[in-house]
């Protein structure tokens, strides 16, 4: 018998990564994150493990009627920390969300909404591009500006369903659920902190995107990565790693539960994942039981012509969560994105912004709201393929200048897509003290590629640059600066 189902702990065992099952959502072989062993099948460890938790945190206390008042481990518990299994709602915030949907007979006389007389604004006003007004006043304006339900403004929250059927495949929305949070970054940390306990290992992408390294580093993560390549990322490097950490016996290597990808114009590298790695992707991530983080900021900054395929849209596991943003379509300053995902682990971010931020800004919600319905969604189209255009051109642009500045003394892909150009300086070990020190000294400012590496302490070559904002002539000054930078390294270097 399964020792946890009779309320004992696990002992310490090997375990190995599940043949796939091709049909059937997360008919998990075994539980593979801790190395547990004497189930006869990990569907009986995972319930087992969630009667366990829910013991143990005291979950299967009593409801408020019609009130969500604990949290609901599912099949997804196994992703979680300790941390996210101990959040419960809030009952003030679970009462505000049923009161949104709640006849309009309702009295609600225990809200604590400020009045609109009080607040200084007697219209909100925003112009677009191509001259619409549009005015909050009267009841809209009372939404623009007060609380919201953490979930988010319930009219968004419903076009962001039909943005996700729309652009990833309709989506079982029994299993799923999406929810407005103050960017992709926002969403991201939180199912990090859902999920990460200190020393747990991760798989990423190589080189990673700074913001997730950072969010991480805390918690000693210890980084499994895969490297972009000539051909895309090396997704057999990815597999030989995670089948010699299933294999190792070792008590001391972590079993990953998540694999975070940035996977249309990754930040830095400015590569994107093909449809068909994508596939292989997943298949590793079904086979090794990881949840995959899906952060997709720059979904339609990708250079190639079709949208790319989505994690989430060949989610047959339920075990992508997916990050998107307003950022760099709309600006970044709006803190507007959204997370979509398996409703568990919605729950718990939704729980956290409970106790955090309350909700994601809500007249931010209603402007891009108002933006979204006015474009309609092949208006919405038609400007997110200006917005490519745009940056497309700018990227060739700046090829053409490290083409011209930096042949020969450094090299670089060119990128598919995103904002960044991302060089690998040659004969120069460690651009650290160039870019730190020598560079500003030279006017011209870089990040240098340690931000972006598992290990930040470790001599790095690569410097990120980008094209996003600074008009080109200063690009061609920065540019021939950081030429002569690289010769005056290259020179310091040699004389080591
Ligand atoms: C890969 C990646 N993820 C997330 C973010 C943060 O995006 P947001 O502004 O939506 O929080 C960025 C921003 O640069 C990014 O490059």
């Amino acid at each position: 018998m399964c020792p946890l189902a009779a309320g004992g702990d696990w002992p310490a065992a090997s375990a190995e990564p599940r043949k796939r099952v091709p049909s059937g959502r997360g008919t998990y072989s075994r539980d593979p994150h801790s190395r547990r062993e004497g189930c006869r099948s990990s569907f009986q460890a995972l319930r087992a493990h969630q009667r366990f938790t829910m013991r143990k945190f005291g979950l299967l206390s009593k409801a408020l009627p019609k009130l969500q008042t604990k949290n609901v481990p599912g099949e997804h518990t196994s992703f979680m920390n300790e941390l996210a299994l101990e959040r419960k709602p809030s009952i003030l915030r679970e009462l505000m969300k049923n009161h949104a949907t709640a006849s309009k007979n309702v009295v609600f006389i225990g809200e604590g909404l400020p009045h609109p007389e009080t607040i200084p604004f007697s219209e909100v006003s925003f112009t677009l591009k191509d001259g619409t007004k549009k005015v909050f006043t009267g009841s809209e304006l009372v939404t623009a500006i007060n609380y919201l339900p953490t979930q988010g403004n319930p009219k968004l929250v419903q076009k962001l369903r039909e943005f996700m059927d729309r652009f990833h495949a309709p989506l079982r929305w029994e299993d799923r659920d999406v929810i407005a949070t103050a960017g992709s970054q926002d969403g991201l940390s939180k199912v990090i902190e859902m999920s990460l306990q200190k020393g747990d290992a991760i798989v990423v992408a190589d080189p990673v995107y700074s913001g997730l390294a950072s969010n991480v580093r805390p918690y000693k993560a210890q980084l499994i990565s895969a490297q972009y390549r000539k051909n895309g990322l090396d997704t057999v490097e990815m597999k030989d790693k995670l089948t010699a950490i299933w294999s190792s016996r070792s008590k001391d290597v972590k079993i990953p539960k998540i694999l975070y990808i940035n996977p249309v114009a990754n930040n830095p590298s400015g590569h994107v994942i093909s449809d068909e790695q994508k596939r292989e992707i997943y298949e590793i991530a079904c086979e090794f039981n990881l949840l995959v983080l899906e952060d997709d900021p720059y979904y339609f900054l990708g250079f190639q012509d079709e949208l790319p395929k989505s994690f989430l849209s060949m989610d047959t596991e339920n075990r992508v969560v997916r990050f998107d943003s307003f950022s760099k379509i709309f600006g970044g300053g709006l803190r507007a994105g959204w997370m979509t995902g398996p409703k568990e682990i919605v729950r718990i971010v939704e729980m956290h912004m409970q106790v955090s931020v309350l909700h994601a800004s809500s007249l931010t919600q209603a402007i891009v709201l108002q933006i979204l319905e006015e474009q309609g969604w092949d208006g919405f189209l038609d400007y997110t393929k200006n917005v490519k255009e745009f940056y497309r051109k700018r990227r060739d642009q700046m090829v053409a200048l490290a083409d011209k500045y930096l042949t020969g003394l450094a090299e670089w892909d060119v990128p598919e897509g995103g904002m960044f150009l991302w060089v690998k300086v040659k004969g120069v070990s460690d651009v650290l003290a160039m870019v730190m020190e020598r560079g500003l000294k030279k006017d011209v400012m870089l990040i240098p590629g340690h931000a972006f590496m598992s290990d930040p302490t470790k001599p790095c070559p690569y410097i990120r640059l980008s094209y996003s904002l600074v008009p080109m002539e200063d690009v061609e000054k920065a540019m021939q600066r950081l030429a002569e930078l690289i010769k005056e390294e290259q020179a310091i270097e040699s004389q080591k």
